[in-house]
């Protein structure tokens, strides 16, 4: 089935939330944001704005009714700077004017005066001085130390990993209308509808049921979209609730950029023990990360990163330890795989450090040390693990003996141009790992034309998930696509909603999805019973009763009745035609007292061969191919997953090579725009990717048994990093660049005649 937005998106007819009409009357808004990164506010300079012809509002922290915090998880954040500024981007001031551009005028003229206070950018320095956002997190499984006693090899080192702009194609925005009787109606490009709810509820002081948030679709959210889509809609709210006029807030490009969070930077220490036969007995690794000037989702994302830390490996002793640091840039979020792609990024170092110092190639180590069914993660949950079974399929299908053998002849024939190979295996948990994150709920109607409408607390951004619920209604009544509608996402229909995040949407929805259907089922089979069997007990023919493409069927053969007969019948007997249901995942837990559990329902593995060709003259580079075993459990829409895949693989890889997030010392984003930070055009996506599903029929929580495929492909872009130095080392053999993501062209450049770089500044 094809995704049902395609044809909407193709002819640019879908509606996003600045394609909204707006209601006469409407505000627009801006922010005045923080020129300097730390400080303490002396004095804030409003006249000329509020002079100017237009500006019909400028609201400071001072003015909220309610709270002035829109902290997630820690309430340490303000939505307006109150006092201090603790990065560069954070709002200070909330312009409102009669038109966008009046609105951004008015904002040039704001100046602020600041007493500069010491900013700190790296995690490092903040790890030093005790700026912590919560105590540290630890794993700990065997006994490390005794354990790197008796190991062959040791080789210990530092890896550090880069952030990443999301770059939605959708900027973040929200559309706030004031409601009869003081409530209010938020329109927002939201992953979270109840996050938006609950931060909005605060700032105004409005219990929740006075507020109704609505989401039609995003455009991209990959996370960024989870946590700092409240400050917008926040900003929105207040205003709707001051001036009570609507107000819309679209960012602009330049705007998301400098006031967003990203992906995480991570900054790690690693120590890796192998045998005489390469088993990894021992590994120690302490994670630094830039958490930025507020905890956000920091704390989870750190969490996830030590969920990830040993990746696909089965490790019998790991001491891993995670800081969250305080730093004055502005709060880092979730992004795509959520801490565990640096988590798995600091492994796959360790491992390729002992693999060149012991002069074997990284897969010989990587395979040794695959998980296998039953193997203990550090947090106690045992793996149910496909690792192998990818693993050996990829090598079948792909032959890596083969690929080794053209990597080389080609690194034989050329003397400027080299190649490289990386293997790259995942292993990914699907669940929140916040346990009661893990639940769903949906709201089935079906009308008496015998049409459905599906709402769920999914949000679509791109994903699919809504084709997927589609498919799910539509195959439990078993009736035309055409029948189902899709609805908005709206806290009015479906409450205290989990973000659409952690890769498990089309799990958690679909199930509820799946329940409240069935639901409806069970009770349009006993009145199809007795339409049929008038005199008898409807128990008695339950069993033989199927509805099947829009028919009843009775001992499989055609009856009077089809499904709008059906529906009309239990209509006329006053038999509800809607059902709300709750999922919730069963079997997941976590303690964090002692860092053990059963976090995830399951887990997705899986394996990429990336190639390379670099231009050692000029330190550029091209991916030859991706080519993954993927385990997708038993897919519900292969070309919705298809595109999961290879936009996860190019955003991956994008993250390892061409994109580089800076800021300068003084917590200024210089990447702020397009043409200082560079995503994968057209030109830098693989010239090649494959995708083959693993063939496997191990059972999982998932919905159809299909598995979540949202986050894992991701992770199959950190091989390119390593295809790259193999390239590089095949040039210059001595070169041994440090274990920095990601590996940009100049980067590359300098590690391929060996210079020093100098990039702090
Ligand atoms: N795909 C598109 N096109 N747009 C997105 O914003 N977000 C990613 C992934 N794929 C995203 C995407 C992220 S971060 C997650 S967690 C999942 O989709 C969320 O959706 P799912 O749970 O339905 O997989
Ligand atoms: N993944 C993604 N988003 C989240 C998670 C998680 O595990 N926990 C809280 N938000
Ligand atoms: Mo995805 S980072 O869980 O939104």
């Amino acid at each position: 089935m094809k995704n049902i937005d395609a044809h909407n998106h193709v002819r640019g007819e879908s509606v996003y939330l600045d394609d909204l009409p707006l209601q006469q009357g409407t505000l627009f808004a801006c922010v005045f944001d923080a020129p300097h990164a730390h400080g303490k506010i002396k004095d804030i300079h409003l006249e000329t704005a509020l002079n100017m012809a237009g500006v019909a509002k400028i609201i400071l922290a001072k003015d909220l009714c309610g709270e002035n915090q829109i902290g997630g998880i820690i309430p340490d954040e303000p939505l307006l700077a109150d006092g201090h500024v603790h990065f560069q981007g954070m709002p200070v001031a909330l312009v409102l004017a009669e038109s966008e551009e009046t609105a951004r005028a008015a904002v040039k003229t704001i100046t602020v005066e600041i007493e500069p206070m010491e900013v700190i950018t790296d995690p490092r320095v903040a790890f030093e001085k005790g700026e912590l956002i919560i105590p540290p997190k630890r794993f700990c499984l065997g006994d490390v130390a005794s354990a790197f006693k008796t190991c062959a090899y040791v080789f210990e080192g530092q890896a550090n990993v880069n952030g990443q702009e999301h770059l939605y194609l959708e900027t973040q925005g929200a559309y706030a209308l004031p409601t009869e009787g003081g409530g209010l109606k938020i329109y927002a490009s939201t992953q979270g509808p109840t996050a938006v709810q609950r931060a909005v509820s605060k700032v105004t002081g409005l219990p929740m049921h006075r507020i109704e948030v609505e989401i039609g679709r995003l455009g991209g959210g990959f996370g960024g979209k989870e946590d700092q889509a409240n400050t917008w809609a926040a900003l929105c709210a207040v205003g709707a609730q001051l001036t009570k006029r609507p107000v819309k807030y679209s960012l602009h490009r330049m705007e998301d950029m400098r006031m967003t969070g990203k992906r995480h930077p991570y900054s790690a220490d690693y120590k890796i023990g192998l045998d005489q036969e390469f088993k990894i007995k021992a590994y120690e690794v302490v994670f630094y990360q830039n958490a930025g000037a507020a905890a956000d989702l920091s704390p989870a994302v750190l969490e996830r990163t030590l969920f990830h830390c040993t990746n696909s490996y089965f490790v019998p002793n790991v001491d891993a330890t995670a800081y969250s640091c305080r730093t004055n840039l502005p709060p880092n979020t979730a992004f795509r795989g959520f801490g565990g792609p640096q988590g798995m990024f600091v492994i796959e170092s360790a491992i390729v450090h002992a693999a060149e110092k012991l002069g074997v190639s990284p897969a010989t180590i990587q395979q040794k040390n695959l998980l296998q069914p039953g193997d203990e993660f550090p947090y106690g949950q045992l793996a149910e693990s496909e690792a192998v079974a990818a693993w050996k399929q990829a090598d079948r299908q792909f032959n890596f003996e083969h690929l080794r053998r053209e990597t080389a002849d080609f690194n034989a024939e050329n003397a400027y141009l080299k190649r490289g190979l990386a293997l790259m295996p995942i292993c990914f948990g699907i669940s929140f790992t916040k346990t009661l994150m893990n639940q769903a709920r949906a709201l089935v109607h079906v009308y008496t034309d015998g049409s459905v409408a599906v709402s769920t607390g999914a949000v679509e951004m791109g994903q699919g998930v809504n084709t997927k619920m589609l498919q799910v209604a539509a195959r439990t009544f078993s009736i035309p696509a055409e029948w189902v509608n899709v609805h908005t996402t709206n806290t009015l229909r479906i409450a205290n909603t989990s973000p659409s995040a952690a890769s498990a949407t089309a799990d958690l929805n679909g199930k509820a999805t799946l329940l409240a259907c069935e639901a409806i089922l069970s009770r349009l089979k006993k009145v199809a019973s007795e339409e049929l069997f008038p005199q008898d007990d409807p128990a008695q023919h339950l069993e033989a009763i199927r509805v099947e493409n829009g028919l009843v069927l009775y001992n499989n053969r055609p009856t009077a009745l089809d499904w709008k007969a059906l529906i009309n019948a239990a209509f006329v007997k006053r038999i509800s035609l809607s059902e709300h249901a709750h999922y919730a995942t069963p079997g997941v837990h976590f303690d964090w007292t002692t860092a053990k559990g059963h976090p995830f329902a399951y887990h997705v593995y899986g394996i990429a061969a990336v190639g390379v060709t670099v231009d050692c003259l000029r330190g550029t580079y091209a991916v030859d191919f991706v080519k993954t075993v993927h385990d997708f459990g038993k897919s519900m829409n292969d070309a919705v997953d298809l595109g999961q895949i290879e936009g996860g693989i190019v955003q991956g890889l994008g993250w390892m090579t061409l994109e580089e997030v800076v800021y300068d010392a003084s917590g200024r984003l210089r990447s702020n725009a397009l043409s200082t930070y560079k995503i994968p055009d057209i030109y830098a996506v693989p010239k090649e990717i494959a995708v083959e599903p693993l063939q496997t029929d191990r059972p999982n929580l998932a919905i159809f048994n299909s598995k979540a495929v949202g986050e894992p492909p991701l992770m199959y872009g950190i091989g390119a990093y390593f295809a790259i130095r193999e390239a590089v080392r095949a040039f210059c053999p001595e070169a041994c660049p440090d274990f920095d993501a990601p590996f940009t062209p100049e980067k590359v450049m300098l590690s391929l005649h060996q210079l020093q770089a100098e990039y702090a500044d």
